[in-house]
């Protein structure tokens, strides 16, 4: 089923999400769910708050073609991965750890549209994901997976990419944000 995609100026996406309890079944077809509704939509990844709910959950699924401009790099549990083996990637409660050296990237947001922008972050990322099954996937990546999981996991704390471009940019997206927000 798709979901609606909530919208710039939604107070859902400016809260702190709460923790997930586990087992909880109906998170599997709210999984599928958001999954679909992030295809639709040509996205990359989902957090729970772009579907209203704040609760912390995500979903990605980098395709190929588009990993190819910063390639992810991919370790889960000590071990060398590829990133279709790891795709889709569902989990709650992520624990992330960004680090390495600071890179400008163009990101966009399937909750802000028409807005892109120049975002810098770390290169790399040590998370613990935990699956909906309960188990707990460690991963240590670097490239647009990095990227991404950064991107989603801020939606959990309330963030948005627009709260973290340069304050030059912020004052040029500042008119375009005020409009999206009256309009959603
Ligand atoms: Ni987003």
């Amino acid at each position: 089923m798709i979901l609606d995609i909530t919208q710039y100026g939604n107070p859902v996406l400016r809260a702190v999400s709460a923790p997930v309890q586990l087992p909880n079944e109906d998170l599997k077809t709210l999984a599928d769910n958001m999954l679909e509704t992030m295809y639709e939509a040509e996205g990359i990844g989902l957090a729970a708050p772009q579907v209203g709910l704040n609760i912390r959950m995500v979903v990605i699924d980098i395709p190929e073609d588009e990993d190819e401009e910063e390639p992810s790099t991919i370790i889960v549990n000590g071990e060398e991965k590829s990133l279709r083996s790891i795709m889709p990637l569902v989990f709650v409660n992520p624990e992330l750890e960004a680090y390495g050296k600071e890179y400008l990237f163009t990101e966009g947001c399937l909750s802000v549209r028409n807005i892109r922008a120049n975002v810098s972050r770390p290169e790399s990322v040590r998370a613990k994901l935990t699956m909906l099954d309960g188990s707990v996937m460690e991963l240590d990546c670097g490239g647009l997976l990095a990227r991404c999981l950064q991107h989603e996991c801020d939606h959990l704390d309330g963030f948005l990419f627009v709260d973290r471009v340069s304050s030059a940019a912020k004052i040029t997206l500042s008119k375009k944000l005020k409009k999206l927000a009256t309009y959603r």
